[in-house]
């Protein structure tokens, strides 16, 4: 599978010509400002969406104002640039992209001359079965020394360093507690749990960046499916009894985490079963129950989804405590609802258990 060629500066070039000057500001105090982008291919259509790309625009200009340089591109050019790497690249499947402005001057105190370059990767969707996650002996770089909320690549050696810790420990990806010892954020994803039937998230101030998903969920998803949400701090041994927890972000989607430093959330595992009451379009309400054979139960970490027409299984929502409550889901993007078949993947507790539900046969 060819490589996809790199946007730079207005043009598209194979890999090996995107360089930069090793004496730049950019290579050498990674003095850049970045967004992490995703476009999803949708077969029914033939077309690629975009995930909140107006948003991603509006933060990299804040990095960009944050760090005092500026790039000679309007969001009319930067959606133009995007499309332009996406047809240019003939990209007909997810794909995930990097889009980066640099500083070419030398000096630390370097803001301009500014490029820009757009860097489309391919990135599987989140992993299935959760991750093994570990509270990092690393602490969030605060907001007045290294401001993660500053979209900086310089800023990720805090996460890069947790990463490889957590990872030599066993983990699959750390939790980072701020400079005041209570939960940040993942490395490259925001942090929510369920405890006691609430679902937390920290705060903008915890030293967390502003998460397009997690306003997303804040301001969209979770109150559509008639949920709340509570933005607080959360202390260390909060996570220990979390029923449920999960990282969400452009790159991670919504990941759920299975144990923190080896406890596992919640206990026991669940079955659910259910049927789509009602669909149109661009939204689907389903009821679940437990099957019968089964104790009552919360399922933890299920998601709403439908089987794509390739046969992927395309994730839509995410919810909570699907029982015995009718839900009615909407997709971020409304386009992902032109599927025919809708499905509830269900990961309970420690253990996995899945469910589906169809569309049609007795329902409208
Ligand atoms: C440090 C950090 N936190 C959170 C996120 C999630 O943000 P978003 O939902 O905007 O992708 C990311 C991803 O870019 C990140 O790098």
């Amino acid at each position: 599978m060819a490589d996809f060629k790199i946007w730079m500066n207005g043009r598209l070039v194979p890999g090996d010509q995107a360089v930069l000057p090793v004496n730049s500001a950019a290579v050498f105090y990674a003095t850049n400002v970045f967004e992490g982008l995703r476009a999803y291919w949708n077969a029914q259509d033939g077309e690629l969406y975009g995930f909140r790309l107006q948003e991603h625009f509006a933060r990299l200009r804040e990095s960009m104002k944050m760090m005092r340089f500026t790039v000679p591109y309007s969001d009319v050019d930067l959606y133009e640039a995007v499309r332009e790497v996406l047809k240019g690249n003939d990209v007909q499947e997810d794909v995930h992209m990097h889009l980066v402005a640099y500083v070419l001057g030398t000096g630390l105190d370097a803001t301009t001359p500014t490029g820009l370059y757009i860097n489309p990767r391919r990135r599987p969707r989140a992993p299935e079965g959760g991750l093994r996650a570990c509270v990092s002996s690393w602490t969030r770089t605060s907001d007045n020394a290294i401001p993660i909320r500053l979209k900086s690549g310089s800023n990720y050696q805090n996460g890069r360093l947790a990463t490889l810790q957590a990872k030599a420990d066993g983990y699959d990806a750390p939790i980072l507690l701020n400079r005041g010892g209570t939960v940040a954020e993942g490395t490259g994803a925001t942090f929510f749990m369920v405890r006691r039937g609430t679902l937390l998230t920290p705060p903008l101030t915890a030293d967390i960046l502003e998460s397009i998903t997690r306003i997303t969920l804040l301001e969209q998803v979770i109150p559509d499916l008639g949920l709340e949400v509570v933005e607080r701090d959360i202390a260390r041994t909060e996570l220990y009894v979390a029923d449920e927890a999960f990282f969400c972000g452009s790159g991670y989607e919504i990941t759920p985490i299975t144990s923190i430093d080896k406890f596992p959330l919640g206990a026991g595992a669940a079955s659910i079963q259910g049927d789509v009451l009602y669909s149109d379009d661009f939204c689907f309400t389903v009821l679940c129950a437990p099957v019968e054979s089964e104790e009552s139960y919360t399922v933890a970490n299920a998601r709403i989804g439908y089987a794509a027409p390739d046969g992927r299984w395309e994730i839509a929502a995410f919810v909570n405590n699907l029982f015995e409550e009718e839900y009615r889901v909407y997709a971020f993007d409304s386009s992902l609802f032109s599927g025919v078949v809708a499905g509830v993947y269900g990961k309970p507790r420690t253990y996995g258990v899945t469910a589906s539900f169809r569309f049609g046969a007795g329902y409208d």
